[in-house]
């Protein structure tokens, strides 16, 4: 076989083409998503010991790609040496091939792919977190090889099956983001019974999860939004106190603009205002942050007394500015977090398993519009989740009427 087509599954397994079409970043084209991100013929990754390769039948889209074709606000050919970037950090896919120590999966599993890589040997990755080894690495972000390709290499803990209910695309949506959630939540946060959580982009691929998770240990999620199409989407989730910020001018002020500097204080206490009109008279418990510049002072100012801000991610900006006043007084607390440990990623997936959570998967594109759902990602021009079919079953016909 010289060449697989895409939407196919060979009927040998473990069968390979000489090349596969993978979609892919060049450090000399880096910038918006359409320029960055195009489809060649590679070779197909080597295995080490412990490695899986894939075939991949779908591919979530991930605000990392955006990053990725960026360039900024580091360069992914800073972070790994191979000259070409394979972005992608969700897939679902069919193990295809397996290095020689690996026990747990075998040639035919089906299986999701959750996108923490570390070394495995180091005594972080055997007793602290593996998020913790110094060689931990966001795979199909800070390795190449992700999964905007027809097959992808992973290492062997990254693998969890699949659940057979969810087609191969909505298997492919989910794992970044709602593993993510799960740590920041579960994990750093530690949601209880009855907390009120605020959930920035309750729409977003973090957000549909933050306020599952709410829902599921008891806690109150109260939604942020900016359109009304988005508040539909919690809505349908059943969450029931939603805020679109349209209503409120939360932005960083203008350096040195004393006028500026007190608006924004004066949006937040409204902003505060509508929380507790909702909550019935609480500030949040929580604060579940991932958009940084334009939201974290806001966010430190609302949570209650010995609140927690938790967060993971700054798409507005990451340098962030808060008033300490109202951090130390009140003693609140400021949570990083990042991704997600296997153990964590396989405690969450079990809730999709068990149907606990669900996906939202709102738009599947072709592969040959790889770009385009991240150009719209971008552009905060999708709610949920999108993915990409690779080799799933299922047109490969432009989903915007914009790819052949
Ligand atoms: N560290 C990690 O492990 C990790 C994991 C996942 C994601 N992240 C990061 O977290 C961020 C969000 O990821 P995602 O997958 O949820 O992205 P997403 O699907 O684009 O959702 C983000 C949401 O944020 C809201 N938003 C955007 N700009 C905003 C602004 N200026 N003010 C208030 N809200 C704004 C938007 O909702 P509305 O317009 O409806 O308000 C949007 O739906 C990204 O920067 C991503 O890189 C980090």
């Amino acid at each position: 076989m010289k060449t697989l087509e895409l939407g196919t599954v060979p009927e040998t397994l473990g069968a390979l083409p000489e090349t596969m079409k993978a979609v892919v970043i060049r450090k000399d084209r880096e910038g918006d998503p359409m320029k960055a991100m195009q489809i060649e013929d590679v070779e197909i990754p080597e295995l080490g010991a412990h490695d899986v390769l894939v075939l991949v039948m779908a591919a979530g889209v991930n605000f990392n790609g955006v990053w990725a074709t960026r360039g900024t606000p580091v360069s992914v050919f800073k972070m790994h040496s191979e000259p070409m970037h394979i972005a992608g950090s969700d897939a679902s896919g069919i193990v295809w091939k397996v290095g020689r120590e690996v026990r747990r999966w075998k040639v035919g599993d089906e299986v999701i792919v959750h996108c923490n890589q570390s070394c495995g040997e180091c005594p972080e990755c055997n007793g602290l977190d593996p998020m913790a080894c110094e060689q931990q690495k966001i795979w199909g972000y800070e390795t190449s090889w992700g999964s905007f390709a027809q097959f992808t290499k992973v290492q062997a803990q990254q693998l969890l099956p699949k659940p057979k209910h969810l087609t191969w695309e909505e298997a492919a949506s989910y794992g970044l983001t709602f593993f993510t959630a799960y740590r920041m939540l579960v994990g750093q946060a530690q949601v209880q019974a009855g907390d009120n959580v605020l959930v920035w982009g309750a729409a977003g691929g973090l957000g549909i999860f933050a306020v599952q998770i709410c829902q599921l240990y008891g806690a109150n999620p109260i939604a942020v939004v900016s359109t009304k199409d988005k508040a539909g989407l919690v809505n349908e989730l059943g969450v029931k106190m939603v805020i679109e910020r349209s209503q409120y001018n939360l932005k960083q002020p203008v350096p040195g603009d004393a006028v500026d500097v007190k608006r924004r204080l004066t949006e937040g206490r409204r902003f505060g205002a509508e929380i507790r009109r909702l909550t019935g008279g609480k500030d949040v418990d929580i604060v579940f942050e991932h958009v940084g510049a334009d939201t974290f002072y806001t966010s430190v100012l609302v949570a209650k007394k010995f609140g927690k801000v938790v967060i993971c991610g700054a798409t507005s900006g990451y340098e962030l500015d808060f008033d300490v006043r109202y951090l130390w007084m009140r003693q609140k607390s400021i949570l990083g977090s990042h991704f997600a440990n296997a153990y964590q990623a396989e405690r969450a997936n079990r809730l999709i398993l068990e149907k606990k959570i669900r996906p939202v998967l709102d738009e599947v594109f072709p592969f040959a519009e790889t770009a385009l759902a991240h150009e719209l990602m971008a552009q905060n021009k999708h709610k949920g989740k999108m993915v990409i079919r690779v080799q799933a079953p299922g047109s490969q016909a432009s989903a915007r009427g914009v790819a052949a």
